[in-house]
């Protein structure tokens, strides 16, 4: 089965972990100083910080941002529900708004719309790693006094106009789950140019104690510590940075592979009906190519997306759906009429998410197209109903 993600692992990987594990120190310590360094350095930001999870980096980044109860977020619902559950957390509001048709990033002229005196702060998130418009985002966001706190869990290594996304909101999210442009087998990490919400993260992450684990079995001994608020644990493993400081390394390579395969895809793509990639928006940017994503055309088609899907499967094809809105979950259902957010809901019943890793082959590429080729075809509506007409004998005529 061709999965539609796969984390690439070299050997440095594996003996960076070899080498945490015979040092004796496992939990955060030097490898994630260093991971958080060289992270925030690729960013080009003052701060990066390191966490267990990227939901726990999200839930770390909303909190510092200031986000709390009462408080309204604009976010969108097509994404991952990390992204509006560490909103309840906070005892915050989402508030979903409609994405672009052709790209699924939140469409930012329908934010204005939504704003309310109780808006604290947007949400946007990098869908599949194509960045959002973020000019457009920090207008509304200065105007009107709001944080933007960026769901960047697909777009690490995406640049807008040239700036890397990381530095462009006022704290930023990226994950670092398997299947992530980088993994650290789980993980996550919040990044900002803010001294002070990257202390309080750095607080909040490990039990909201005043000093870090390292420099309190360091320089200012085991007893001089205190606890100032109630954090949480959610501090990354030096285990998990042995891992993530060799990803970082090959990180542009590995996106530069994704680009490779993508374009790929949507050259051959073109001589495929009734398939249809996301569009590139007109502003200058840099995909991170977190994902494949393809939209069929239900009308065209006598079987439905659900059904391409489990066709594709049981051809060796490992596609997925990425991601069911959020406000057609039974958590967030009530919160939002689906007749507000009308692409995202048709949306759903038209994606579907092809294999994209960086260690796929050429041919690889070739083959879905293929076979989702041979889908679609066996499976045009005209077809079907013409070979049924076939089969009860009556003439086409
Ligand atoms: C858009 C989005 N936000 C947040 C997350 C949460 O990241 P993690 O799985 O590392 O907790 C994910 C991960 O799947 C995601 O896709």
């Amino acid at each position: 089965m061709l999965p539609y993600a796969r984390p690439s692992i070299t050997e440095a990987e594996i003996d960076e972990v070899e080498a945490c594990l015979r040092s004796g120190w496992l939990a955060t310590g030097p490898r994630t100083a260093r991971f958080e360094e060289e992270l925030a350095s690729r960013l080009g930001t003052a701060h990066a910080v390191a966490a267990s999870t990227g939901t726990a980096a999200l839930h770390l980044a909303v909190l510092v941002a200031g986000i709390g109860p009462g408080d309204e977020v604009v976010t969108t619902p097509m994404t991952w529900v990390s992204t509006a559950n560490v909103l309840l957390h906070a005892g915050a509001v989402p508030v979903f708004v409609d994405v672009e048709p052709d790209t699924l990033n939140l469409d930012t002229k329908r934010i204005e719309e939504a704003l309310t005196p109780r808006t604290r702060a947007l949400l946007p998130v990098h869908y599949a790693g194509l960045p959002c418009d973020e000019d457009a985002l920090l207008e509304i966001a200065r105007a009107r006094r709001l944080k933007i706190v960026e769901d960047a869990a697909h777009a690490l290594g995406a640049s807008y106009k040239g700036r890397p996304i990381g530095g462009i909101g006022d704290v930023t999210m990226f994950s670092f789950h398997p299947a992530k442009n980088l993994t650290t087998g789980e993980g996550g990490a919040l990044s900002t140019d803010d001294e002070a919400l990257a202390a309080r993260a750095r607080r909040l992450r490990f039990h909201g104690i005043d000093q870090t684990p390292e420099s309190r079995f360091g320089g200012r001994g085991p007893a001089a510590y205190d606890v100032v608020e109630a954090g949480f644990k959610y501090n990354m493993s030096d285990l998990q940075a042995a891992i993530g400081i060799h990803q970082l390394a090959r990180l542009d390579e590995r996106n530069r592979r994704r680009r490779e395969l993508a374009m790929r895809y949507r050259e051959l793509l073109r001589s495929v009906p009734h398939v249809e990639p996301l569009a590139d928006p007109s502003y200058e940017h840099e995909h991170a190519w977190h994902m494949l994503v393809v939209r069929i055309e239900p009308a065209a088609l006598a079987i439905e997306r659900d059904d391409v899907i489990q066709e594709l499967r049981s051809r060796g094809i490992g596609a997925g759906v990425h991601f069911v809105p959020l406000h057609l979950q039974t958590l967030y259902r009530d919160r939002t009429d689906p007749k507000r957010l009308p692409v995202a809901t048709e949306a759903h019943r038209r994606i579907l998410t092809l294999p994209l890793f960086p260690d796929m082959r050429d041919g690889d590429v070739d083959f879905v197209v293929e076979v989702l080729a041979t889908v679609i075809r066996e499976n045009e509506r005209g077809r079907v109903a013409a070979e049924a007409r076939g089969q009860r004998g009556e003439g086409a005529s």
